[in-house]
């Protein structure tokens, strides 16, 4: 897979691209590379936001900016982009993601994602020249950086060789193969603390009860019987 992150702040993704799970999808094939509005911005001065038409606070992203920047690298007209690779334009009203969008996003050959500053994008981006508009939840951040990193991560984890267990990806919260379900619980070493004991059934050695205990608790923790995570 293909990772195309359009942004004014590059650098503020090399700590991701360092962690492990994304440098192991980079030996297998994946490329995650930044691309810098500003680098291709044909206003002076590195211009690349603008007040608002009709008043109001903040900046908008400009859309010829947005424009020369994907015509830049990809050499043509980016709304003849749409039937080669996935435009998603990162912003709070979009759609959200959840484990479904995820694992639509990382069957897809290569993504391009737009992050948005401030007051986010001119609606012109979003309609003309993304083809996904999605959120991280209903909250606004500063900029889509971090939303762009959180659905980075949750795409390149279900990449192969991405995690160290290829089966952790599979059986985890809200996939398909726990029902949509929020994951069973985890336990480790040691065995009692403090009076605070772990199931017996996960000490008893006994794998298709473990099993069925697992899918159990998921099923519970789905249907809202089992105490919710604070
Ligand atoms: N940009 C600002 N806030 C966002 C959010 N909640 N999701 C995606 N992109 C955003």
């Amino acid at each position: 897979m293909d990772i195309d992150v359009f942004t004014l702040f590059p650098e503020a993704f090399d700590w991701f691209a360092g962690q492990r799970h994304v440098r192991n999808a980079a030996a297998r094939g994946m490329r995650l590379e930044c691309v810098s509005y500003r680098d291709h911005t044909p206003l002076s001065g590195g211009q690349v936001d603008d007040t608002p038409f009709g008043g109001g606070a903040g900046m908008v992203l400009r859309v010829d900016v947005v424009d020369a920047a994907l015509r830049a690298r990809y050499g043509r007209d980016p709304v003849e982009l749409h039937g080669q690779r996935r435009v998603v334009a990162l912003t709070p009203g979009g759609r959200l993601l959840d484990d479904e969008l995820a694992s639509e996003l990382a069957a897809e050959r290569a993504l391009t994602l737009l992050c948005g500053r401030y007051e986010g994008f001119d609606e012109r981006i979003v309609e003309h020249l993304a083809t996904d508009a999605v959120s991280i939840g209903r909250y606004v951040l500063s900029g889509g950086e971090l939303a762009a990193m959180v659905l980075c991560d949750a795409v390149i984890r279900k990449l192969p060789g991405s995690l160290g267990d290829e089966t952790s990806a599979v059986e985890e919260s809200f996939s398909p193969a726990l029902e949509g379900a929020p994951e069973y619980p985890h336990y480790t070493r040691p065995a009692e603390f403090r009076g605070w004991a772990v199931p017996d059934v996960l000490l008893s050695g006994h794998h298709a009860r473990i099993r069925e205990w697992r899918l159990e608790q998921a099923r519970r923790r789905g249907s809202g019987e089992a105490k919710p995570l604070r």
